[in-house]
């Protein structure tokens, strides 16, 4: 029996990594997960050591390989991740430091610096189309070359975490558009690296792997690995993409009705553009797509998943068991749409958007005696989903008129979140097939494409099926209406209040 072609997609993310391998209909055949810890040093920082993903990635490739046996004739890779990570490599490619995160908010100074010397913000948006935001990977390299100048002298490449792996994998510096769009050092309407703001950061053009467009084949496994894992000789591995931007594509390249939302560790709302629309005051990013024709659009809110995930620790600190996920949303069901009056701003480390602000703090407004447990869950998962509502507010400038939202992340395996996604936009809210595998089902989308399995990402997500439709609710739709306009109020309101709290001594 002749073997079926398929392909490996590779999602590095915060918590975990993902492996998993996809046919030529679009369907999965085999998934592994493997976890690892996230370090915070200090208040604010947040650290992975690369090692940890690279351990996971093999046992990931090990165990579906094993799965799959013999009668899978693998024919590519793909790459996704957590973006912006700064894995810094000495001559000999050996990392000189622990990887610095996506939601790490230490650089603040150094974002301000970089937009200086780039002539302001508009000067920037001029040669990137993005602001440096404190996440992004430039103004980790320059937090590097003020604060540790030992490991800045011994820097020779930088990479992001996906593109680690790729180095790993196939001993290649490598990058593609997308992920190199969220360095805040490419020139994204070019698709090419922005040369005048290196030089005018004195950075060395040198330290920046090359950037493909995200179908093509960066690189071939090498064959140790190969033999190691009992994969083809020579396997392709293709560009990929970061993780925000592949997911959209994931999820089935989107008409321009149609959005993206995510909650995952973050929250995210994405569009897929035509053109490289102008991004008015930098408050969005507009990255390349994975489509080489194409942009993409997002708004990254840093606390979703994470600020429930902190409640249910919170709330659980003194149960003997762990709070079950399921037990906290059946709760939180029964309350009222509005959670009878409290908010909750999500912003517990900070935020990105809809407001750049690392200073920004979570807070429950509203609380009095009535309100109980099933109250905060509730108010948790609306303001996760207002911060959404706002990101997509800020999308409307750039052509973004949604009526559909696509939703993934974990946090959608909760009927009641996406019930509060459909209430709070007026949206209808749709679950696609293989959306709930991350980066890692774009990836192995964009590989196919770099394979000649199919001719284009067209026709590459047309496997891909609506799984559940979620359309609002009227009576639910007004009260959210109501306390959105409260909500966003909220934020302006604390913000003397948030920047007194972070200067206290
Ligand atoms: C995107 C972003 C996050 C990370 C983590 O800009 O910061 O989505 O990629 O997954």
């Amino acid at each position: 029996m002749a073997s079926k072609r398929a392909l490996i997609g590779i999602d590095v993310g915060t918590s975990g990594t993902k492996v998993l391998v996809v046919d030529e209909a679009g369907a999965i055949l085999a998934r592994h997960t493997e976890s690892y810890p996230l370090d915070t040093p200090r208040p604010g920082w947040a650290e992975q050591d690369p090692a940890d993903w690279w351990r996971a990635v093999r046992a990931g490739l090990g165990a579906v390989v094993a799965e799959l046996g013999a009668g899978v004739d693998h024919v590519g890779i793909g790459l996704s991740g957590q973006m912006h990570g700064l894995v810094a490599l000495d001559e000999a490619d050996r990392v000189i430091r622990p990887a610095i995160l996506w939601n790490d908010q230490r650089t603040g100074r150094q974002c301000a610096w970089i937009t200086e010397r780039a002539g302001g913000l508009d000067g920037l948006l001029a040669l990137t189309n993005n602001p440096m935001l404190t996440g992004y990977t430039g103004g980790k390299v320059v937090w590097l070359r003020e604060e540790e100048t030992g490991n800045y002298a011994r820097l020779k490449r930088i990479l992001n975490p996906k593109d680690h792996i790729r180095l790993m994998l196939t001993g290649e510096h490598a990058t593609d558009v997308s992920e190199a769009s969220g360095t805040g050092l490419f020139d994204v309407a070019r698709r090419d690296w922005s040369w005048e703001l290196v030089d005018r950061l004195d950075l060395p053009r040198s330290i920046l792997p090359k950037a493909y467009e995200s179908h093509e084949i960066t690189g071939r496994l090498r064959d140790e690995i190969a033999r190691e894992f009992g994969l083809p000789r020579g396997l392709p591995v293709m560009g990929g993409g970061g993780d925000a931007v592949i997911q959209t594509t994931g999820s089935g390249l989107i008409d321009p009705g149609t959005a993206q939302t995510i909650i995952g560790t973050a929250g995210i709302a994405a569009c897929a553009l035509d053109a490289c629309a102008p991004n008015p005051g930098g408050r969005l990013q507009v990255f390349c797509n994975n489509d080489p024709a194409r942009w993409h659009c997002m708004g990254v809110s840093m606390n979703a998943g994470g600020a429930f995930a902190w409640l249910r620790q919170t709330l659980g600190a003194f149960a003997t068991d762990e709070l079950e996920f399921d037990a906290m949303t059946a709760r939180a069901e029964k309350v009222p749409a509005g959670a009878e009056g409290l908010f909750f701003l999500p912003y517990l480390i900070g935020e990105r958007c809809p407001h750049p602000d690392p200073d920004a703090r979570g807070a429950f407004v509203g609380l009095t005696l009535r309100h109980g447990a099933g109250h905060l869950v509730r108010a948790a998962m609306e303001g996760v989903v207002f911060s959404i509502r706002e990101m997509l507010e800020l999308m409307r400038p750039l052509g973004l008129e949604a009526t559909t939202l696509r939703t993934s992340g974990g946090g959608t395996s909760s009927p009641l979140w996406r019930q509060i996604q459909a209430d709070a936009t007026g949206c209808e809210v749709q679950t696609v097939s293989g959306a709930a595998e991350g980066g890692a089902y774009g990836a192995a989308l964009v590989a196919g494409v770099g394979a000649g399995i199919w001719p284009d990402l067209s026709t590459a997500i047309k496997g891909i099926a609506v799984e559940t439709r979620t359309t609002p609710d009227a009576a639910n739709r007004a009260r959210y209406d109501a306390a959105f306009a409260v909500y966003r109020e909220l934020y302006p309101t604390l913000k003397p209040r948030f920047d007194a709290i972070a200067a206290l001594p």
